[in-house]
């Protein structure tokens, strides 16, 4: 249905649907109906609105922005979204820490949850990504044993080195991301000076409909800082929430932060015959080397926190 201004009503997709105050009912009278998908979601979303705590990514901030196209990447993508240079649409960003429960502080040693939230035309586009261009683990199955070993022990209730590293130590492909953890990228300044990568390999497809594997990189312009394992040991129980007040205030002060963001691709060809499998995410490959590289824009205003 278009309303007056004539904006199209969508569900929290982004997926236009008629109504949200009218159910779908056989004729006039008739009882109503389970297919109404948009009754479905509406009561689905009522009964998960109020979250008591998310596993993981529990401790986190939130901005609103813009991401701009800057490069031409037309020949690897038909979505309007990249449709032409200048072109700008309306993003939402969340960074996270990932493994402290909710009170936590925001500054200790963890990965960083990277999520940005794009209100395209053709609907919202979710970039689940973190701020290390790799993963633990390339099996889900394992995710939720390596959680369990993160977080507090359901006895004492408080986190225990040792359950982590015997999770890592009995799991050999976690050792790339836990080198990355434990180096300076664990212990960012912050949101605002740590990168995002999509990690995951996507596609894109084009007019002619031919796909290219892609993978999204978004930079800090900021620069990559890092506390010291000093640092942040002293500064959290001073300030827990260190990284929020510092995204708050730069925000509040006009002085936005943005990412740039690029594109790693590789054609079929290319993924067939790559040295190693590029669809495990516990691998990565440097952005200058082997693959074809390109950039488009990500410009992000952030209006508030
Ligand atoms: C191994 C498989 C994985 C599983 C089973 C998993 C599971 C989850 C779950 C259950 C949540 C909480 C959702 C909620 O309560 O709202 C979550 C959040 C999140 N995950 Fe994962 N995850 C996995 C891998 C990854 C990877 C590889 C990335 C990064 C590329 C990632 C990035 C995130 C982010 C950023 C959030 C927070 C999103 C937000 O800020 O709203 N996860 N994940």
């Amino acid at each position: 249905m278009v309303d007056n201004n004539q904006k199209v009503l969508t569900n929290a997709a982004g997926i236009p649907v008629p109504s949200n105050t009218v159910s779908k009912s056989v004729g006039k009278q008739g009882p109503l109906l389970l297919e109404d998908y948009t009754l479905l979601k509406k009561m689905a979303h009522f009964n998960r609105e109020r979250i008591p705590e998310r596993v993981v990514h529990a401790i986190g901030s939130g901005a609103y922005g813009t991401f701009t196209v800057t490069d031409d990447i037309t020949r690897y993508t038909k979505a309007k979204l990249f449709s032409e240079v200048g072109k700008q649409t309306e993003i939402f960003a969340r960074f996270s820490t990932v493994a402290k429960s909710k009170g936590g502080s925001d500054i200790y040693r963890d990965l960083r949850g990277f999520a940005v939230k794009f209100y395209t035309e053709d609907g919202n586009w979710d970039m689940v990504g973190n701020n290390t261009p790799i993963f633990f683990m390339r099996d889900p199955i394992k995710f939720m044993d390596f959680i369990r070993s993160q977080k507090e022990h359901p006895k004492e209730h408080w986190r225990h080195d040792q359950m982590w590293w015997d999770f890592w130590s009995l799991t050999p492909e976690t050792i790339h991301q836990v080198l990355w953890l434990m180096g300076d990228r664990g212990a960012p300044m912050g949101w605002r000076h740590m990168n995002g990568y999509g990690s995951h390999t996507f596609s894109l497809i084009n007019e002619a409909n031919e796909r290219i594997w892609v993978k999204f990189h978004f930079k800090t312009d900021q620069g990559n800082k890092f506390f010291t394992d000093e640092q942040w040991r002293k500064l959290q129980g001073i300030e827990p929430r260190w990284a929020a007040k510092d995204l708050y205030n730069a925000i509040e002060e006009g002085n936005y932060p943005s990412w740039t963001m690029h594109i790693q691709t590789m054609t079929d060809e290319q993924a067939q015959n790559f040295k190693w499998n590029p669809f495990d995410l516990t691998k990565w490959v440097n952005v200058a080397k082997k693959l074809l590289k390109t950039k488009c824009s990500y410009s992000a205003t952030f209006l508030q926190n």
